[in-house]
C-alpha cells in the first residue's frame, strides 16, 4: 500500500513539529546561564522525544512490500533504541542535578509524569522486543504494543508540555520561545502522530477489506 497524501501531511507535521522542539529547546538553554547538569535535562530529554515521534512515524503507513516493511522495522528499532538511551541520560541528569541542590524527587506534575514516562517506556521497549521475536504468534501482541505506544507517546508529550510551559524554570525564560517549541511544535508533533494512525492496526480495530 503506498502512503496517502494525508500520511504524508502527517509526516510533516512531525518533521516541523519535532524542528520547532529540538531547535526551540536548544534555545532556551543556549540563551540562559543553568547549571550543566540541568542543561543537558531538556536537551536530551527533548530530542528522545522527537526521535519517539519520528521512530514511530515510519512504522504507521499501512503494510508495505515485505522487503520495506523489515527496513522500516529497522529503522524503528534503532532510533527508538537510541531515543530510549537519550531519555534515561536526560532524566538521570536531572535526577543528579536535584541531588546536588538538595531537592526533593518527583514533587511537580511534570517530575512525577516523567518517572512514570520513563517506566512505561522500558515496559514498552520488552513488550516490543518481545513481539518481535515471537513471529506470526507475536502479532495479536503487536496489536497492543501500538495502543500502549500510542498512550505512552500521549504522555511523554504532555510530560514535555508540561516542562516547557508550567515548570517554575522555563517560566523565567522568554515566552515566544517556549510557545514556538512547545505550544506549537508540541501540538504539531501530536496532530502529525494522529493523522499517521491507522486504528486497524489497534486491538480492537476493524480491518479494511
Ligand atoms: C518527555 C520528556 C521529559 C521527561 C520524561 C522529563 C522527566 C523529568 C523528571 C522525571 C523530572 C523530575 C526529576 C526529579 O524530581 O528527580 C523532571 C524535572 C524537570 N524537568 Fe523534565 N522531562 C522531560 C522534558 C523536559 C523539558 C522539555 C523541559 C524544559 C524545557 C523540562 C524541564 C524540567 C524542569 C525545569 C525540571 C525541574 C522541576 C520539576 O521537577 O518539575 N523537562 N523532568
Amino acid at each position: 500500500m503506498v502512503p496517502t497524501q494525508h500520511d504524508k501531511t502527517g509526516m510533516a507535521l512531525v518533521l516541523t513539529g519535532t524542528t520547532l522542539l529540538v531547535l526551540g529547546t536548544a534555545a532556551l538553554i543556549l540563551t540562559s546561564p543553568v547549571p550543566t547538569l540541568f542543561a543537558w535535562h531538556p536537551s536530551l530529554n527533548a530530542l528522545a522525544l522527537a526521535l519517539f515521534a519520528i521512530g514511530i512515524s515510519v512504522v504507521q503507513p499501512p503494510t508495505p512490500p515485505s522487503t520495506v516493511r523489515a527496513q522500516r522495522l529497522d529503522a524503528h528499532k534503532s532510533v527508538l533504541g537510541l531515543a530510549v538511551i537519550l531519555l534515561c541520560a536526560g532524566t538521570t541528569f536531572m535526577y543528579y542535578n536535584k541531588e546536588a541542590n538538595g531537592s526533593a524527587h518527583g514533587t511537580t506534575p511534570h517530575g512525577g509524569a516523567g518517572y512514570i514516562v520513563v517506566t512505561w517506556m522500558l515496559v514498552q521497549a520488552i513488550i516490543g522486543g518481545v513481539a518481535a521475536n515471537t513471529g506470526k504468534n507475536g502479532l495479536w501482541l503487536y496489536k497492543w504494543h501500538r495502543l500502549s505506544g500510542y498512550l505512552f507517546m500521549t504522555l511523554a508529550l504532555f510530560t514535555a508540555f508540561a516542562g516547557g510551559l508550567l515548570t517554575t524554570w522555563s517560566q523565567t525564560r522568554p515566552a515566544p520561545l517556549r510557545i514556538v517549541a512547545y505550544g506549537i511544535g508540541i501540538p504539531l508533533i501530536a496532530a502529525g502522530v494522529a493523522m499517521r494512525m491507522h486504528t486497524s492496526k489497534l486491538p480492537f480495530g476493524k480491518r479494511h477489506a
